[in-house]
C-alpha cells in the first residue's frame, strides 16, 4: 500500500500529513509507504516551512527531514491512494489524470472524517501561527482515520 499526500507548495499541509501518517504507520507496524508532493514546483528541494516544522515538533511529529517535490503524472502509477488538501489541489490533480482508474485514487483528505462535505484544509502559508496548529489538528484526525481503515483492511 502506497499513500501520497498532495497540496500546493508541498511545504506546509502535505508534509505535515505525510509526517503524521509516517509516524502512525511506524508506530502500528503497518506495511505502508507514505510520501507527499505539491501541484506547484516553486519549493522543490526545500524543507517544510519553518512554521510547519515548529508546529510538528511542538506536537511530537518532526518533519524537518522531508523535502518538497512536484506532483507528477507517474504518481498515479506509483501510489494506490492520493489525498489532496483542498478543491484547488483536487482540480489540478484530476486535470492530469489519464483514466477513471487514476481519478478514483484521488480524494479530499477531510472527506475521511466529514464524509461528502468536501471540506478544505485551509492553506496556512499567508496566515498566523494558529493556522498551523489548526492544520495539524485536522490532519491528526484525518490520519487517525486512515490508520483505522488500514487496520480493518489488514
Ligand atoms: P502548502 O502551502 O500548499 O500547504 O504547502 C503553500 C506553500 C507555498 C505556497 C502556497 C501554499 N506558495 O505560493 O509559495
Amino acid at each position: 500500500m502506497k499513500i501520497l499526500m498532495v497540496c500546493l507548495g508541498n511545504i506546509c499541509r502535505s508534509p505535515m500529513a505525510d509526517g503524521l501518517l509516517r509516524a502512525k504507520v511506524q508506530k502500528e507496524g503497518l506495511n505502508v509507504i507514505v510520501d507527499s508532493a505539491g501541484t506547484g514546483g516553486w519549493h522543490a528541494g526545500e524543507a517544510p516551512d519553518p512554521r510547519m516544522q515548529e508546529t510538528g515538533a511542538k506536537n511530537g511529529v518532526p518533519i524537518d527531514f522531508l523535502r518538497a517535490r512536484k506532483f507528477s503524472v507517474t504518481d498515479f502509477d506509483e501510489f494506490d491512494q492520493i489525498y489532496v488538501m483542498d478543491s484547488s489541489n483536487y482540480n489540478d490533480v484530476i486535470a492530469i489524470a489519464r483514466s477513471e482508474k487514476d481519478k478514483e485514487k484521488v480524494e479530499k483528505i477531510l472527506n475521511l472524517i466529514y464524509p461528502s462535505e468536501n471540506r478544505n484544509v485551509p492553506d496556512p502559508y499567508y496566515g498566523g501561527a494558529k493556522g498551523f496548529q489548526d492544520v495539524f489538528d485536522m490532519l491528526d484526525k484525518a490520519t487517525d482515520e486512515i490508520i483505522r481503515q488500514l487496520k480493518i483492511d489488514e
